[in-house]
């Protein structure tokens, strides 16, 4: 990539653009005015698009060399996580620092980094002229906080695409593109237990009276898994088996087991490591994330609060599970205690592995990067990816991040040289997408 544009890319991670609380709406509307300048500068035409106060879309278009080329949408998002505790970090997030051959900034992975060199392999095929696909740009602001800004965007649009692409996602290694054929579907869910109008003495009180903290534990405790690591039959329902084909592929993969062991991680089941291409891209999975109330002192709590996240299966129906999901939690409730639940909805994802969008998005990877591409299903969501899947349109999820880039940790960062690796896969990518069939 030429230098002038990674210095382009480190302006663009300087910008604070988090979504996800702690964020400001200028620093937002900042990264959105940014990318779309990009586009403008190489010649195409882009502006802002707001949905019901949610955070800009940025909307653009390059057109394609020659009339009646297909049309591809390539799609990333700007907004980022809060960067969490500020001490954890080795260089400040929003101070791109290159270290060891690998970038580090909030964003350099997920997404700003992952998703630029195809936004700039865009940009340089049209104004060289080469441009094979009429390419539609469309950069949200929302996707780490649920938003539904580009929901209602792509339901709206009429004029569709051929295709689209995400550029979200990881390598299956270092030494293997990816293109990720499934994502699940995440239903989130920010549970209030109110017990008592105010927190009482435990002794004065104690053992006559409803303890939000009882409550609230005993509402989540038939939503845990058991001990083969399943969740119960209600909340796996619609989600579909792999192929034996699928599930033969997977062998080829590396082993679940070095996964779990990358990262140190404590096996939920005797068969976590061997089962978890299974488990991870088509089983459902139930997480409590986070848990508060009450404090170390002789209280009985009046009020307690958890955020929970039920991951989909494909096939799965995300109203459905929702649905489910909150009758499970809302069985369990004592008489007179209330419970408050907030939840939002992503749909899971699969696309069919002879999609002639994704052969040919093999092929291309394949021979830009010189290496063997995997079709992989990934445990995480994006959440857009249902919605174009929705409108009839075939989705290529790719990207060039690794399982240890630390994406929504401390000291995220992107593989350096896989700038370049994207970007020359990007172009290869949209150019071939030159000989997909017209809808
Ligand atoms: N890019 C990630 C998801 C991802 C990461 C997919 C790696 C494939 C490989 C995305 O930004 C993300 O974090 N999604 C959230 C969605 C949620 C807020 C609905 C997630 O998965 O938690
Ligand atoms: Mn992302
Ligand atoms: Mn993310």
């Amino acid at each position: 990539m030429e230098p002038g544009r990674l210095e382009e890319l480190y302006d663009w991670l300087r910008i604070p653009s988090i979504s996800t609380g702690g964020g400001e709406a200028k620093d937002l509307l900042a990264a959105a005015e940014f990318a779309a300048a990009i586009v403008r500068r190489a010649g195409g035409e882009a502006e802002l698009v707001t949905v019901e106060g949610g955070n800009p879309l940025v909307i653009g278009e390059l057109r394609a060399r020659d009339e009646g080329a297909p049309t591809v949408i390539i799609y990333g998002h700007y907004d980022v996580q809060s960067p969490g505790p500020l001490e954890a970090w080795q260089s400040p997030p929003f101070e791109p620092e290159l270290r060891g051959g690998r970038l580090y900034a909030r964003g350099a992975a997920d997404d700003k980094g992952n998703f630029y060199p195809l936004l700039v392999a865009a940009c340089g095929l049209f104004e060289s002229g080469e441009l094979a696909v009429n390419v539609r740009v469309v950069i949200e602001g929302e996707e780490e906080a649920g938003g539904e800004s580009v929901a209602a965007w792509v339901k709206a649009d009429e004029r569709g695409a051929d295709c689209a692409i995400v550029f979200d996602s990881a390598m299956e290694d270092a030494n293997t593109p990816a293109i990720t054929v499934g994502l699940r579907g995440c239903v989130s869910t920010m549970i209030t237990v109110t017990a008592q109008p105010r927190d009482l003495h435990s002794g004065l009180y104690g053992g006559s009276v409803q303890n939000a903290l009882h409550v609230l534990q005993q509402i989540l405790t038939p939503l845990l898994p058991d001990a083969e690591g399943n969740l119960r039959g209600e909340l796996r329902a619609g989600a579909v088996p792999p192929s034996a084909a699928e599930l033969e592929s997977w062998q080829q993969l590396r082993p679940g087991q070095e996964i779990l062991d990358e990262v140190g991680a404590t096996p939920l089941a005797s068969n976590s490591g061997d089962d978890f291409r299974r488990r991870n891209g088509a089983e459902p999975s139930f997480e409590v994330n986070w848990i508060e109330g009450g404090a170390a002192r002789t209280v009985v709590p009046a009020q307690a609060r958890a955020y929970v996240t039920l991951r989909l299966a494909p096939g799965q129906d995300g109203a459905a599970m929702q649905a489910e999901l909150e009758r499970l939690l809302r069985n369990e409730v004592p008489p007179g205690v209330e419970l408050e639940l907030e939840s939002h909805t992503a749909t899971p994802s699969l696309f069919a592995t002879d999609l002639p969008a994704i052969k040919i998005a093999r092929e291309a990877i394949d021979r830009a990067s010189g290496m063997k591409t995997a079709l992989i299903r990934s445990g995480g969501s994006i959440p857009v990816v249902a919605d174009f899947a929705a409108a009839g349109i075939p989705v290529i999820v790719s990207g060039f991040g690794l399982a240890d880039d630390e994406i929504h940790a401390p000291n995220e960062s992107f593989t350096f040289d896989h700038f370049d690796l994207s970007e020359r896969c990007a172009r290869e990518l949209l150019q071939a997408l030159a000989a997909l069939p017209r809808g």
